[in-house]
């Protein structure tokens, strides 16, 4: 079982080998290290320099891990709530989600596959996170509303969202759905770093404050499921792709 950890806002290198690995879509660069006794891949989703959610070269990011051969990954990211009780500082495990992006979202131009949406997270490896995030944290799962960027939402966006979705952010689209049509489980754990447009005044400093505040957290609960994923992958996730063709 190859594990691949995709880093969010912050979090930009890790400790480990660095390696370069070549997509059709350019070279990522990989951070691999040993976990208990797990092989870790790990990519700064903003790349070193922090490249803004619209820009990041999801397609590479994800060619890279399947052709590194990782069968699950654990993304981190930052989202903000539309619900009240969803406060920042908690953590928020997506088991749906809603896309307001004008993102490429496939890989497949050529063939048409048509991906099975109806559980876009591998239900073992969510388990595992939502399991292990209640332990650290005041955890929730739900709606993930996806939109483009980069900038904040107008209250008007949020109040329309807010009835179909718990939280918005800008970074699991196209992600999901490319490693779901790599055949891939993906799971992500979102830092809740602020309550969105016109549910409270913030600035982008008390985000980063939260995320910095919150990533020993984040690290704890992803070590904690490196150990607890299982050596053999218990889902169907790897058959979406195939079953998607017509
Ligand atoms: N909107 C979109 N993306 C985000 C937010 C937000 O309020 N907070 C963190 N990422």
């Amino acid at each position: 079982m190859k594990i691949g950890i995709i880093g969010g806002t912050g979090f930009y290198e890790i400790e480990g080998k660095e390696i370069e690995v070549e997509t059709n879509y350019g070279n990522i660069i990989v951070f691999h290290f040993v976990k208990h006794d797990r092989d870790i891949f790990f990519i700064p989703r903003h790349g070193k320099k922090h490249i803004p959610a619209h820009m990041v070269n999801y397609h590479a990011n994800i060619e890279a891990m399947k052709r590194i051969g990782i069968d699950v990954i654990f993304a981190i990211s930052t989202v903000g709530s539309m619900k009240k009780e969803i406060k920042p500082f908690s953590l928020f495990i997506p088991s749906d989600f809603i896309d307001f992006t004008k993102r490429k979202t496939t890989f497949f131009d050529e063939e048409a596959i048509h991906i099975d949406m109806s559980e876009p997270f591998c239900p073992v490896a969510r388990k595992i996170l939502l399991n292990k995030a209640k332990i650290y944290g005041k955890a929730y799962e739900g709606i993930y509303a996806a939109t483009e960027g980069p900038r904040l939402e107008t209250k008007a966006e949020i109040n329309m969202l807010r009835n179909f979705a718990h939280v918005v952010g800008m970074t699991l689209v196209p992600e999901v759905i490319l490693a779901r049509e790599a055949g891939i489980c993906y799971s992500s754990l979102c830092i809740v770093s602020n309550y969105a447009a016109g549910l409270q005044k913030f600035s982008i400093e008390e985000i980063k404050k939260i995320n910095e505040e919150m990533k020993p957290i984040v690290f704890k609960i992803i070590e904690e499921c490196i150990k607890d994923v299982s050596e053999k992958r218990e889902c169907k996730c790897r058959y979406a792709p195939h079953e998607g063709k017509i």
